[in-house]
């Protein structure tokens, strides 16, 4: 079976490769990986520009969706042909074999597409908009990069949680993609000068997916005391604020980064997290579009496509398991 090995130096240094199906032993289940999800931590990774920086070659890709294909002993909870997501990375693969509590199991009706694309973006929206600060009905969130997949999902948790939501966009297509997530006020930032205006109120929280002097424009759209969380690096920039907003405000940033969150978090906390977000997937409350999906052999024309700007949704991967 068919998988991706990279070696981090490059979007193009990497190359197909054939992996053994291996047999689950006790507690394990071997998969089926249908559907690979290209997101811009994947390229990051395949440009060593990530967080982690992998020293021998390896195998990308965060997340992805699978069916249950073997069972080994001792596992309980489990049919063959299940759907489930794998938790550990190295997903660009056709199978996987791991232990069965590193999977989270799926409804059978699940949607294949945005299951794929369940562990990484969802999660980030959700926790953001749940753990950096108290929010309730009525505040207001700010964020730019609005039209991505994660802003998509904080847009949708958000109008769920009674939260307001100021989306800042690039473009008239991206400000249509915001719409269409239900973004209700929308703001297109050019970039070409220090303040976005709006006439909504400012915000409790901010969410900074770019970087450089998009971060300061989103700054000013914060209330005093208010926090700015970097979670992107789009423009490669590092982030800055004003320093008066900084001294004379007394905003505050802050990071955030969901494999951080994996490691400091309490398990059952991560399961009722998934848990939650599993309902919303079924309730179709989460979700964000896929602009393309390529068979795993077509691998390299994926990734120019997932690099591109103004994609309009996310780049999949499948595998031969893949519904055609
Ligand atoms: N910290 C964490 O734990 C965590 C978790 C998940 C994701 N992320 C990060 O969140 C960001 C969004 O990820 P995603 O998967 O949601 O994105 P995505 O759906 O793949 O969409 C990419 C988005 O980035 C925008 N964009 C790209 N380059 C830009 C630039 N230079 N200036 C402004 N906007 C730019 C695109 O706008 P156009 O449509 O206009 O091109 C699009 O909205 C990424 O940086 C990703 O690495 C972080």
């Amino acid at each position: 079976m068919r998988a991706v090995q990279a070696n981090g130096n490059g979007l193009t240094d990497a190359k197909l490769i054939e992996i053994e199906p291996k047999s689950p032993e006790a507690g394990q289940l071997r998969l089926d990986l249908l559907a690979m999800t290209i997101n811009p931590a994947d390229l990051l990774m395949l440009e060593g520009k990530y967080g982690v920086k992998p020293r021998n070659a390896f195998i990308p890709g965060a997340e992805a969706v699978a069916r249950v294909a073997e069972i080994g002993a001792n596992v309980e909870g489990f049919d063959v042909g299940d759907l489930v997501i794998p938790m550990p990375g190295s997903c660009w693969v056709e199978t996987m074999t791991l232990p069965a509590k590193q999977v989270i199991k799926l409804p059978k009706d699940a949607d294949l597409e945005q299951a794929a694309m369940l562990k990484a973006n969802p999660a980030t929206a959700s926790v953001m908009l749940r753990d950096i600060c108290d929010l309730k009905s009525g505040d207001w969130v700010v964020l730019n990069a609005a039209n991505s997949a994660v802003g998509q999902n904080v847009i949708r948790i958000a109008a769920k949680r009674g939260i307001n939501v100021l989306s800042i966009v690039r473009s008239d297509a991206a400000a249509a993609q915001a719409r269409a997530a239900g973004a209700m006020h929308v703001v297109i930032d050019d970039g070409s000068n220090a303040s976005i205006p709006s006439d909504a109120p400012l915000a409790k929280l901010a969410f900074d997916a770019i970087g450089g002097t998009a971060t300061e424009r989103l700054g000013a759209r914060v209330e005093d005391g208010g926090t700015v969380v970097t979670y992107g690096l789009l423009s490669g920039q590092a982030p800055r604020l004003s320093s008066h907003d900084l001294v004379f405000r007394g905003l505050f940033l802050r990071g955030f980064w969901l494999a951080s969150w994996f490691g400091q978090t309490h398990p059952k906390v991560i399961s009722d997290t998934y848990g939650e977000l599993t309902k919303w997937l079924s309730e179709g409350t989460i979700g964000a579009p896929v602009a393309a999906t390529y068979d795993i052999g077509d691998f390299e024309t994926a990734i120019q496509h997932a690099a591109k700007e103004e994609r309009g949704g996310k780049i999949l991967l499948t595998g031969s398991g893949w519904p055609k």
